[in-house]
């Protein structure tokens, strides 16, 4: 079976989760045919960036203008559109720069921009991990960027934006991917659950969306290889995956300071100890949960700020938590959670400083 991130590849700009300015743009491009000679994408892993590239690569040259023209999509059903789908478009040169660093590969690429495309409308360069490229090849690049040659669409694809010499990059029109939303991400998950029919927990979706950070790619093979443990996908299995502990069980924590209840803060890190959990996530979950539900209580409009990092059941939880906690109790837990993160992290008793966190700072409201 094709991995899933590659199966569920976006083919068209509409199909993109998120980045909806980048799509909003680039279907302008397409609908008055305005492509610009060269592009810099960036933003961090797994956002779209490559298949962003690919989706260009189309737009420029799908036969069915008509359609590009109407639609700010490719038709998907020419033989350009067909032949860059499967990687087979003489016209379009995917460039990986992280293994193609030599003065021979850089000659190359100067002479084939040169060449006009052979049966295409334009010819698409694809520079993926383009901070790898060496000085040579920044040389190539900004003598064809300061005259481009006409048909030739330059695409630079990279994760560290800042190692693009300015001189580039102020050639070219950028582009920043943004992190995908924490509950853009829940939901590709969930339409890839329902298409494959697999089973598993909600609980266990989102902490996938939650530790795969943002990154499409990310979520999609940790769904990947959480399908593949077994028939049925729990919340337990998740955790174990990828070494976090899901929302549910932070929130059991601060359930429990807000009662003030050390004897079930400490049965709930047990129950986390006995699964194989790890306690330092818990610690630093718990940081990050206080902090929210601290600043939420300073002021609710900082809902804004958590929009992205949580779904809405989990912010609903996390509000409700902040207009019941005792804010100078949750700031002395806070301090002391810090301080034990730092002893934890070198401890060979890791969970003792946050057991004795929990009996100094609960149950003394
Ligand atoms: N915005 C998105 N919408 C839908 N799927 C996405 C999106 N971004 C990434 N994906 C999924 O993740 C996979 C990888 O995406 P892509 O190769 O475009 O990422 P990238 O930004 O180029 O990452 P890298 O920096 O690691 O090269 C795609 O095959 C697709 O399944
Ligand atoms: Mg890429
Ligand atoms: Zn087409």
């Amino acid at each position: 079976m094709a991995a899933l991130y590659r199966k569920y590849r976006p083919r068209a700009f509409r199909d993109l989760v998120g980045q909806s300015q980048i799509v909003e743009i680039f279907g302008n491009a397409g609908r008055q045919d305005k492509l610009a000679h060269a592009y810099v994408f960036y933003g961090s892993r797994g956002t779209g960036k490559t298949t962003v590239a690919r989706l260009v690569a189309k737009l420029a040259n799908c036969t069915a203008r008509d359609y590009v023209h109407k639609e700010g999509e490719p038709c998907n059903a020419c033989v350009a559109c067909a032949a860059i789908d499967e990687g087979r478009a003489m016209d379009v040169v995917e460039i990986d720069a992280a293994s193609n660093r030599g003065i021979d590969e850089i000659r190359d690429l100067r002479e084939s921009i040169r060449v006009a495309p052979s049966s295409f409308i334009y010819k698409v360069f694809i520079i993926d991990e383009a901070h790898m490229l060496t000085g040579p090849a920044w040389n190539a690049l900004l003598k064809t960027l300061e005259e481009p040659p006409p048909r030739t669409i330059i695409i630079l694809a990279t994760t560290e934006y800042e190692k693009i010499p300015a001189t580039i990059a102020s050639r070219a029109q950028r582009f920043h991917f943004r992190k995908i939303p924490m509950r853009e991400l829940v939901a590709k998950l969930n339409a890839i659950v329902a298409a494959e029919k697999f089973t598993i927990t909600d609980e266990a979706v989102e902490l996938i969306a939650a530790a795969a950070e943002g990154g499409m790619r990310d979520a999609q093979s940790l769904l990947d290889q959480a399908a593949s443990t077994g028939a049925s996908v729990d919340l337990a299995t998740v955790e174990s995956l990828v070494g976090k502990v899901g929302f549910r069980r932070i929130a059991q924590f601060v359930d429990a300071v807000v009662k003030g209840d050390a004897s079930e803060a400490l049965r709930a890190l047990h129950e986390v100890r006995s699964v194989g959990g790890n306690v330092l996530d818990v610690c630093k979950e718990l940081i990050a949960y206080l902090r929210r539900t601290l600043a939420l209580r300073t002021d609710p409009k900082l809902e804004e700020l958590f929009k992205d990092e949580l779904t809405k059941e989990e912010l609903a939880a996390t509000v409700a938590h902040s207009k019941a906690i005792d804010p100078q109790h949750a700031i002395a837990l806070l301090k002391a959670l810090i301080a034990g993160y730092g002893e934890m992290r070198y401890s060979p008793f890791p969970h003792i400083p946050l057991e004795v966190a929990f009996i100094e700072h609960l149950g003394r409201k």
